[in-house]
């Protein structure tokens, strides 16, 4: 459970920096094993790296850095490693001796100077509830960074995810085939809070998805993003989506498909999943197997057809229905590298 990182948060580091009137907070946070070859890995090399002799040293460090939102600490080695942004911390080598801790606030008696990324307020007391928001209130950082915290509902988890504040979308899912594999063959409760990693490949959660969609509840378009080999993204756009809660099962509402370029696999006559409820294999609301035969989860279709896409099958399946494909009305079909389901407003 990766993405729901407030979950990871261990113990509090407080303390005070030279000035004395100004107090840094730090959570100690995950030290990931850096995954290979997944893209846009730029964020995994620190601004700077230090000797230094305790932990407490390199939080002292990371305060006095601007741009520091995170340190990581190398017990044996002293080595301290300055970060700009995120949650984790990502080494190389053995993580065993490495501790983690990204930027709470900085703050002085009256106003905070550093927040997280998309926390604002005095008090770094509010968060953004979806990439839009943060696009909207000027907080985003529009030219630098994707990663950021939001909170889609005021009393639910504060959860990282990928933002693209320009465009001001919000990713919900992504799958990357320079990526390790993440298993999308997943149990229901799994599906319902979110899996894998924004570092790599995650689902959001359809818990996550709702509340997402219940802030704006009339206005909500989903694109789904297809990148072929080198050529430019391909996409299929829906202007209406929306999905139920959770004893509803999170039946989706899909429709105003938009003319994308790989056609439309999701609204189409009898291909349409509108109204169809979510499925797991352990919670499979198909009578034709279509978790299990898929290797994911999806609004299947209830018939032995299933779905015309099966963006979150297996990248190499046993079989050609468990693997992951995108097949639009007239059976043509897209061999992507990439996919992303993105959640934007209008
Ligand atoms: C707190 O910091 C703000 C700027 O971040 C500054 O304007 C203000 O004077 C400071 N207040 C105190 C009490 O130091
Ligand atoms: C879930 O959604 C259904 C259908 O919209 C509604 O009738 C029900 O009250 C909702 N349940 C909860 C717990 O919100
Ligand atoms: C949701 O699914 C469960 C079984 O998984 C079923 O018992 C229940 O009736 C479904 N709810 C709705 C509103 O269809
Ligand atoms: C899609 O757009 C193209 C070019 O704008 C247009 O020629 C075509 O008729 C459109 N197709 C549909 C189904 O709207
Ligand atoms: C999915 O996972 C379940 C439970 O571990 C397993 O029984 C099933 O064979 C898996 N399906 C596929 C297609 O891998
Ligand atoms: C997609 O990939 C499969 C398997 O590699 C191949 O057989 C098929 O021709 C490809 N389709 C397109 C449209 O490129």
């Amino acid at each position: 459970m990766e993405i729901i990182s407030s979950i990871l948060v261990i113990l509090i580091l407080q303390l005070y920096t030279v000035s004395s009137s100004i107090t840094s907070v730090y959570l100690q946070t995950r030290v990931f094993q850096e995954i290979q070859t997944c893209e846009n890995d730029y964020y995994h090399h620190p601004i700077s790296e230090h000797q230094v002799v305790s932990q407490i040293d390199c939080s002292r460090l990371c305060t006095s850095v601007e741009e520091c939102r995170q340190f990581m600490f190398d017990k044996q080695t002293k080595l301290c490693s300055l970060f700009e942004a995120g949650e984790n911390c990502f080494s190389a080598g053995d993580i065993q001796h490495k501790v983690c801790y990204r930027q709470k606030s900085v703050c002085n008696a009256t106003k905070c100077s550093r927040c997280p990324v998309c926390y604002y307020g005095e008090q770094c007391e509010n968060i953004i509830v979806d990439c839009q928001d943060g696009h909207d209130r000027s907080v985003a950082p529009i030219n630098s960074g994707r990663r950021s915290f939001i909170q889609p509902s005021a009393n639910g988890p504060v959860i990282e995810v990928l933002c693209d504040f320009k465009w001001r979308k919000t990713m919900i899912m992504r799958r990357i085939t320079l990526c390790k594999e993440v298993n999308f063959n997943r149990t229901w409760n799994e599906y319902v809070m979110g899996f894998g990693t924004i570092h790599g490949e995650y689902w959001l959660g359809l818990e996550n998805v709702f509340n997402i969609l219940q802030n704006f509840p009339t206005t909500n378009k989903l694109n789904i993003l297809l990148k072929v080999g080198y050529k430019p993204i391909s996409q299929s756009h829906y202007r209406d989506f929306d999905i139920s809660n959770d004893s509803d099962n999170y039946t989706v509402s899909i429709s105003g498909f938009d003319n994308g370029t790989t056609g439309d696999s999701l609204t189409n006559g009898i291909y349409s999943i509108n109204g169809r409820p979510f499925s797991t294999y352990d919670r499979d609301h198909t009578s034709h197997n279509c978790p299990g035969r898929f290797s994911g989860g999806w609004w299947y279709l209830d018939n032995p057809i299933c779905s015309r896409a099966n963006i979150f099958g297996r990248r190499s399946g046993d079989t050609l229905e468990s693997t992951c494909h995108w097949k639009d009305n007239l059976g043509l079909e897209t061999n992507f590298t990439k996919i992303n389901m993105v959640l934007r407003r209008w």
